[in-house]
């Protein structure tokens, strides 16, 4: 007999990152209206450097072009996150235990987590994911595989902080952050996103993260302007995403992707720059961008192994165990909550 799937549906298909660190009545508060999220876009636009918040690439094609880089030669953090859960999962189980509550943030195709099952064995499963739609699907195929593990999915962007809903257990929760998305936040926003959820998983909860370690810059550069052009694509359909959103005339073929490592910062950059001097106009609001103008659309910051556990630290975590690849190319880090 199927267990129940149960899906909470913001009232705005997405709600703008507002604070952090998590607060507990989020949830509870309306989701941004239409006029929310315009102004937080236009408030990105019309900045003196323009940018664009990269929970934006997500929508539907967007998240199956983000699937699509992760199959790409170039773009080594998924397989070799993978080869690490691979060869170390049986440890990682033992560390962890099973029955617990697993709770995936950016679950996208689930996928990650659906490997993991059958050495984890949760007694729940909590995917949460901005793409609602993408997440639901994926949540409905994998319970019919998995009957024997409830699963509540969750259709919110969690990067301004969610609460959640009293269907979700409340023992041994462990937060599956994995893909090295915690680069998306600034090392200051990581700490207060990380102690969020540290304030939600309760004394007996956990973590268990992955993330991309420095690395040689050539290496680097490529993972984000890969040969085919499909990080590019994943860049460009962010415009056809906001010319939805806020209703903007933005002209894909006037752009062009641009992404590189900046060693001082320990972070690829990705922008989006104006092949042409141009108007863009959306709901209420346009903006003039010059040739070689550009919309900075995401950070990936890269981190050494000492410095994410030093920055787990910070954020009320232990860390317990780091594993990683032959190379040191990405780690895998499980931390426990230090009390207070
Ligand atoms: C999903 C944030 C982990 O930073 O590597 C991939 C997104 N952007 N290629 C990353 C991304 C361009 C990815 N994260």
């Amino acid at each position: 007999m199927p267990m129940s799937l149960r899906m909470t549906q913001p009232a705005s298909p997405l709600a703008a990152a507002t604070s952090l660190p998590i607060a507990a009545a989020s949830l509870l508060r309306p989701a941004h209206g239409d006029a929310d999220l315009i102004g937080e876009i236009a408030a990105g636009l019309l900045a003196p450097a323009a940018h664009c918040s990269p929970k934006f690439f997500y929508d539907g094609l967007g998240s199956k072009l983000f699937e699509a880089i992760c199959e790409l030669p170039e773009y080594y953090p998924t397989r070799t996150e993978a080869a690490i859960f691979a060869r170390h999962g049986a440890d990682m189980a033992a560390a962890i235990g099973g029955g617990g509550t697993l709770i995936d943030l950016g679950a996208g195709n689930c996928a990650k987590a659906a490997s993991l099952f059958p050495l984890l064995r949760p007694a729940q499963y909590v995917p949460v994911d901005i793409s609602r739609d993408f997440l639901l699907d994926a949540v409905e195929r994998l319970q019919q595989r998995f009957p024997q593990i409830a699963m509540t999915a969750l259709g919110l962007d969690f990067s301004a902080g969610f609460a959640l809903p009293a269907s979700v257990r409340a023992e041994r929760r462990l937060f599956f952050y994995p893909g090295s998305s915690i680069g998306n936040f600034t090392p200051e926003q990581a700490v207060a996103f990380l102690r969020g959820l540290r304030d939600n998983a309760g004394a007996d909860g956990g973590l268990l993260i992955g993330v991309d370690l420095v690395k040689d810059s050539a290496v680097l550069d490529a993972a984000y302007d890969d040969a085919l052009g499909v990080t590019a694509a994943f860049n460009l359909n962010l415009l056809r995403h906001l010319n939805r959103l806020i209703g903007a005339d933005f002209d894909v073929t006037q752009w062009r992707h641009r992404a590189f490592y900046k060693a001082d910062a320990g972070r690829i950059e990705m922008h989006l720059e104006a092949r042409a001097a141009q108007t863009v106009h959306w709901q209420g609001g346009s903006r003039r961008f010059a040739e070689g103008e550009r919309i900075h659309t995401e950070d990936s910051y890269k981190y050494t192994r000492q410095g994410f556990v030093d920055l787990l630290q910070r954020a009320g975590f232990a860390s317990r165990a780091v594993w990683t690849d032959p190379a040191g190319w990405f780690a895998v880090i499980h931390a426990d909550v230090i009390a207070d």
